[in-house]
């Protein structure tokens, strides 16, 4: 059976840039809270009026480009986001008509954070069952715009931005293993809450702030520790490797001290993990998105690099995939 690799990668970040001095003038916090608690510094924000699927474009016309393949070539778009330009139709299909790839079916995924890594292993097995050729999986999400910004627990955390893939079919390497998970019994702990169909938007939700990302922030965080570490540990078995064979660590960017416990109870080192957290916070899907194609644009990846993705988000979802790199 075929497998798929990634034959190019893209990225974009507004221009705007939030720093933890600026949010001292919001909120009742300190550069020193922010920074020792989360390792965030600064974080990017959308100009009024971009959408997710504004920063996706930018970022698939990037990844089209490097992978030397035309979107009118597209088989697939996937883009994970909890942030949609609208309910329906998908950020999907207003990307696929911003980028004019007119083949191409396409739909949105909602796995939160680990959006990228679920939306990665469907497009594998698009490709590896024969269904598609070329598929576009995109991580693009605009959080400013869910964020409570009178909320110190949650506003320091989050930001905007977009990272893609496309994929294509191999005979050797790419992925070599997947895993997902999720335990909705734990959705209260991340939630949007309303602007659904359990809560439609009217006013007493607009007064009651439910259109805001909700968090129990500490509770999340022993929890994705957890799971973090079991969804490294089964795609590692899955793909009959050892964490000592991985060459690098993609973990996702929601908090420095959730990327060093993990990396420490995989005993991963140091030098394996990507990071870059420091200038972006969260960005939920778009973070793994954005940090895969960092690390290949700083030379991190090489060929027949062994990569390991690892995510967690709410739902509650996680996900890990490995990839060699060919
Ligand atoms: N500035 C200053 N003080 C603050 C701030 C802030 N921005 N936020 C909270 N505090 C205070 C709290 O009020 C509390 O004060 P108290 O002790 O007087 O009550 C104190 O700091 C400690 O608060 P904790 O919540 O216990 O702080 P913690 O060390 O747990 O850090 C954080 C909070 C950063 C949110 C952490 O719990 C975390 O990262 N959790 C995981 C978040 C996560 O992983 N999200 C992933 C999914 S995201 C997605 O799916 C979109």
């Amino acid at each position: 059976m075929k497998s798929a690799k990634i034959v190019g990668l893209g990225k974009y970040l507004p221009s705007n840039r939030l720093t933890n001095t600026d949010l001292e003038k919001r909120v009742e916090t300190s550069d020193e809270w922010i920074t020792t608690r989360t390792g965030i510094k600064e974080r990017r924000i959308v100009s009024s009026g971009e959408a997710a699927s504004d920063l996706a474009y930018q970022a698939s016309l990037v990844a089209l480009k490097r992978a030397a393949i035309a979107a009118k070539d597209l088989d697939a778009i996937i883009v994970a986001t909890v942030t949609p330009d609208t309910q329906f139709p998908s950020t999907a299909c207003y990307l696929q008509n911003l980028l004019g790839a007119s083949k191409a079916s396409c739909f949105d995924l909602s796995a939160a954070c680990s959006g990228f890594v679920y939306g990665l292993t469907v497009a594998w097995q698009f490709i590896a069952g024969g269904f598609y050729g070329n598929v576009l999986v995109v991580g693009s999400e605009v959080l400013s715009a869910i964020t409570d910004w009178t909320d110190r627990s949650t506003c320091v955390l989050f930001g905007d931005g977009a990272g893609a893939a496309v994929l294509t079919a191999t005979d050797k390497g790419g992925f070599l293993s997947s895993y997902l998970g999720a335990d909705g019994s734990a959705s209260d702990i991340l939630i949007l809450p309303a602007g659904g169909s359990r809560h439609p938007a009217s006013i007493d939700t607009v007064n009651k702030r439910m259109h805001y990302m909700k968090m129990r922030g500490n509770e999340l965080f022993r929890i994705a520790v957890r799971v973090m570490v079991q969804a490294a540990k089964k795609a590692l078995v899955k793909a009959d490797l050892s964490a000592s064979q991985v060459d690098l660590f993609i973990p996702h960017q929601a908090n420095e001290r959730i990327i060093s416990a993990v990396a420490a109870r995989m005993h991963i080192a140091e030098d394996k993990i990507y990071r870059n957290i420091v200038r972006y916070g969260n960005m939920s899907s778009a973070s793994s998105a954005v940090a895969l194609c960092e690390a290949w644009e700083e030379g991190k990846i090489k060929k027949d690099s062994i990569v390991l993705m690892d995510t967690f988000g709410g739902g509650l979802v996680w996900g890990s995939c490995i990839i060699k790199w060919v």
